[in-house]
């Protein structure tokens, strides 16, 4: 039996002792001070919101459907929403019904609505190392075994995948196979076809997050899993990174008698997602110019990720290297040896800088050797005065790194 911890006058759940406080959210709340210039939070570009837009959509919601925009709805969501966002994934190469979608608040409620239906305690979980920190979070709250998978530049590594599946006997696997949080890399094809076909060989559910899809600025898409096999994928989707996060649209697409199973669980969480905004969202689909929109935003993060690239080849020391996204919000940047995320942390913090630690995002935690940096929420100026102060700190703790090894205080840190 998990011992359970009491909280003032309150027992709290099993599922509650290893439930870690979010260091990412402490470091965020440090991080989003005026003052910082902040590369730390996932944060689209504000300035891109299309606001005049969605405060149109609301007002025309408000005066012709006010009545049914303000009273209950149904747990699967709204039909003309939902029949919206079928066209759109069949139109992107996934054929899909409205029966197939359940609307969410935010794709993270889908993460949970999932976990929920699939996960008793005990169960192991395959992720990615690293992978999407909230993701992890939820997944600890229903008592499972983690199971890490190391990924490279090419994402998540299935050469092991068939031992690790024969051992672990997985419940889910959870994956982001497009410019994946926190690396920004996306998983190559003969991966997904390997990866599917052996899930489908030992039964294992697979969870594809896709919150950073629709935001591919350069190369060519390929297939999602869940085009490539839709009876073993689950889909998440959301309007978060494309629209706006505070409206906390997303959807679950999955096998309808999944997603009926999935619906029961979203009516005893919270009856359904906001009937307002979901009218406000489909109301803004139908009057606004989504894909212009979208051609705007992937310009943007372009020129904003090309800035920050450039920037580095600039700023750091030698031995420093970083992923080169084709898409999403994030790089990830692994660190000289000898250098630690934490230190860095610290002593960018002091400069008026904010970045995350890699650590976080693996599921023990143990790498201490990089850095992930958002790049879509900052100009290209601050992007380039930002990292030049990152190198800088970078540099300086490498100097102090050798100095230490010279006079025998400490070794270089080890690459796990
Ligand atoms: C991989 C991944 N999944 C899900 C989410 C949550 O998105 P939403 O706002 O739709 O809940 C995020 C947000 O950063 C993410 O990076």
């Amino acid at each position: 039996m998990t011992e359970r911890l009491q909280v003032g006058a309150f027992r709290l759940a099993s599922r509650m002792t290893d439930v870690a406080p979010s260091a990412v959210r402490e470091i965020l709340k440090v991080a989003e001070q005026p003052e910082m210039l902040s590369f730390a939070g996932g944060l689209p570009a504000p300035e891109l919101f299309p606001v005049e837009a969605i405060a149109e959509a609301y007002a025309q919601v408000l005066a012709e459907e006010g009545k049914q925009a303000l009273q209950y709805g149904v747990s699967e969501g709204h039909g003309p929403l939902r029949e919206w966002i079928a066209a759109r994934l069949t139109q992107r190469g996934l054929a899909t019904s409205p029966e197939q979608l359940l609307i969410t608040h935010g794709s993270q409620q889908g993460i949970d609505l999932v976990a929920r239906a699939l996960l008793d305690r005990g169960d192991r979980v395959i992720v990615e190392d690293p992978t999407y920190l909230a993701a992890l979070q939820a997944f600890s709250t229903y008592e499972v075994t983690l199971v890490p998978v190391p990924s490279d530049a090419e994402g998540m590594q299935v050469d092991g995948l068939e031992e690790v599946f024969r051992r672990e006997r997985p419940a889910l696997l959870y994956i982001v196979p497009e410019f994946q949080n926190p690396k920004g890399t996306s998983l190559a094809l003969p991966r997904r076809r390997k990866l599917l076909e052996l899930a489908r060989r030992h039964g294992v559910p697979v969870l594809e997050d896709d919150p950073y899809g629709e935001i591919r600025f350069a190369g060519r898409a390929g297939p999602s899993l869940a085009a490539l096999d839709s009876e073993q994928v689950i889909q998440l989707g959301t309007f978060s990174k494309t629209l706006a996060p505070g409206m906390r649209i997303g959807w679950v697409r999955a096998p309808v008698e999944v997603l009926s199973r999935l619906t029961i669980l979203k009516q005893a969480t919270d009856l359904h997602t906001s009937t307002l905004n979901q009218r406000a969202v489909t109301r803004l689909l139908a009057t606004f110019d989504y894909e212009g929109h979208l051609e705007k935003l992937r310009k943007v993060y372009r020129v904003r990720a090309d800035a920050m690239d450039q920037a580095l080849c600039r700023a750091m020391p030698p031995g420093t290297s970083w992923t080169h996204p084709e898409g999403g919000l994030f790089l990830w940047l692994q660190l000289p040896a000898g250098i630690v995320d934490d230190a860095v942390f610290q002593a960018a913090i002091a400069r008026g800088i904010a970045v995350v630690p890699g650590h976080p995002f693996f599921a023990r935690g143990l790498d201490h050797g990089h850095l992930r940096l958002n790049f879509s929420n900052r100009s290209e100026a601050l992007i380039d005065t930002g990292m030049g102060i990152l190198g800088e700190v970078v540099g300086e703790l490498g100097a102090a790194a050798s100095r230490a090894v010279v006079q025998g205080v400490a070794s270089p840190r080890p690459r796990p």
